[in-house]
């Protein structure tokens, strides 16, 4: 991380801000979702363990001259990251969305005490058209299918603006049988998708859908995805890696 303090933030920038003038930017935020290292050992009070995500999603090292959309980017922990490996990075997310922050996130705290240049709009992905926002190498879609009210549309608009050949990073909660381990066959083998109608999910109201792995490799593939690799679970997350197709 300190690799990328040095990287991300001009120097100038670091003598002029203290880290007592960081931990004031950072202190306008209640509620942090990222833990985002800072100049000066300052570090966002995040609850997301991003360190271990980004292990999990196996971001490529080399982001050199890659176009990177991080759909729902919260903070911009991976925004950052990604442009810490040399791409050129939009994040969009819909503040409406989410019940929590009143409306806030704090990417743009972020991004201007690291100096970052990565862009940001507040914007849905549903919004996403490839004749405004161009096409992308690589998108991260990481724990937000499942706030979506429309999942097949968010896939759909995400596919139109990766470019052929264009990796998608996807990790998701996803609706896993559980006795398929205690009996030993799934009797789920088809695809599914419980719907959340209120906060029966983790008390929170913008929890919509949780999909079962069937369900999601077949919307993932009806979106105009192939090459799905499932790179692991953790917990009740499931991640993939999957490509559009040509
Ligand atoms: C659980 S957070 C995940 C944040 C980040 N991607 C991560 O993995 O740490 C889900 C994010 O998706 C955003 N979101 C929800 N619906 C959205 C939509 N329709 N378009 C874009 N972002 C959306 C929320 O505002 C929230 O920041």
């Amino acid at each position: 991380m300190t690799d990328r303090q040095s990287n991300l933030h001009d120097p100038q920038t670091a003598r002029l801000m203290g880290r007592e003038d960081i931990q004031q930017r950072v202190a306008e935020l209640s509620t942090w979702r990222h833990r985002i290292p800072l100049p000066h050992g300052v570090v966002t009070p995040g609850r997301e363990d991003c360190n271990a995500e980004l292990r999990r999603i196996r971001l490529p090292a080399d982001l050199t001259g890659q176009r990177v959309l991080d759909v729902g980017c919260s903070d911009g922990f991976f925004s950052f990251e990604c442009e810490h490996r040399g791409a050129d990075v939009l994040g969009i997310d819909d503040f409406s969305s989410t019940p929590f922050n009143a409306g806030q996130n704090g990417f743009a705290i972020a991004k201007s005490v690291l100096n970052a240049k990565a862009q940001w709009r507040n914007e849905s992905v549903y919004n996403l058209d490839p004749n405004q926002h161009g096409h992308f190498n690589l998108i991260l879609f990481l724990n937000t299918l499942y706030h979506l009210r429309h999942p097949l549309l968010g896939l759909e608009k995400i596919a139109k603006v990766l470019r052929p050949g264009g990796i998608l990073l996807l990790k998701t909660y996803y609706f896993h049988d559980f006795r398929f381990r205690r009996w030993g066959f799934n009797v789920f083998k088809r695809p599914i998708m419980r719907f959340f109608e209120c906060d029966e999910l983790n008390d929170d109201p913008s929890n919509w859908w949780a999909p079962n792995r069937q369900c999601l490799e077949a919307m993932l593939r009806a979106s105009g995805f192939d090459n799905l690799t499932k790179l692991g679970t953790h917990a009740d997350r499931v991640y993939y890696r999957c490509r559009r197709a040509e």
